[in-house]
């Protein structure tokens, strides 16, 4: 059983994850939604708004929501047990999401994103990061390997929630007075690494669940 403390955690932390979804599909509604803002497109250096820069943007996006909201159900172990068939269908539209669309177009998008080579290399680092530990996340639950499932996906997981997090600096950094291409890099970095880093804490610490196994599907 978990303790007080620690439950207080996981559940205030999944709140906030969840606050941050539900900000980012508004925002992203708002700016590129039918009569949208167009904010973000507008303010890019015009060289790099090809329409090819485009595309991939908007499906990047839709890509984004549907990572973000396929993940809100992933780590409740007792939606697991009860319905386990949400979690495979979940664990497919992520990894689906992840691999073939947010990750590729990430990449791209990479290529000219905001902040010099610092935030170019940033973002490259995420979308391979991304990339790779879901691919690992899928391989071991293929291979009946459910801890280091566990594991990976926590990982993928973490990097993916940089979204949100880059999201939570920029507006604090902003409020703190730092200039703009100093607080895009900083926010970008820190939520990397930072998330990347709670990740492997979690992962380390984390006992052993006694009733995970037996409830995890194997994926046909
Ligand atoms: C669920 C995860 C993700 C969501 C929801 C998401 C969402 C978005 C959104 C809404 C934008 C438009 C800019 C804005 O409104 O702030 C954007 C831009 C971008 N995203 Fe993602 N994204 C996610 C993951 C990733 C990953 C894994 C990469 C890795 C390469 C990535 C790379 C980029 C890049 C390079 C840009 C353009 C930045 C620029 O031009 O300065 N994103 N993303």
């Amino acid at each position: 059983m978990h303790s007080v403390p620690r439950t207080i955690l996981l559940s205030t932390a999944w709140l906030g994850f969840f606050a941050g979804c539900l900000l980012i599909l508004d925002n992203s509604y708002r700016d590129f939604g039918p009569g949208g803002e167009g904010v973000f497109i507008a303010q890019k250096e015009e060289s790099a708004r090809t329409p090819l820069w485009i595309l991939s943007l908007r499906i990047h996006i839709v890509a984004g929501a549907v990572c973000l909201l396929a993940c809100l159900p992933q780590f409740s172990g007792s939606l697991l047990r009860r319905i386990p068939s949400l979690h495979r269908i979940c664990g497919k539209a992520y990894a689906a999401s992840v691999l073939f669309v947010l990750c590729p177009t990430g990449i791209h998008l990479a290529l000219s994103a905001k902040g010099g080579l610092a935030g170019r290399a940033g973002f490259l680092l995420l979308g391979i990061a991304s990339f790779l530990t879901t691919l690992q996340g899928i391989r071991t639950i293929r291979g009946g390997d459910l801890q280091g499932h566990r594991r990976w996906m926590t990982r993928s997981f973490a990097l993916i929630a940089s979204a949100v997090t880059f999201r939570v600096y920029h507006v604090a950094f902003f409020h703190a007075g730092l200039p703009e291409d100093t607080n895009y890099v900083a926010s970008l970095w820190l939520s990397v690494l930072g998330n990347a880093a709670v990740a492997e804490w979690i992962v380390r610490r984390r006992p052993e669940p006694r009733t995970f196994s037996p409830a995890i599907p194997s994926i046909p």
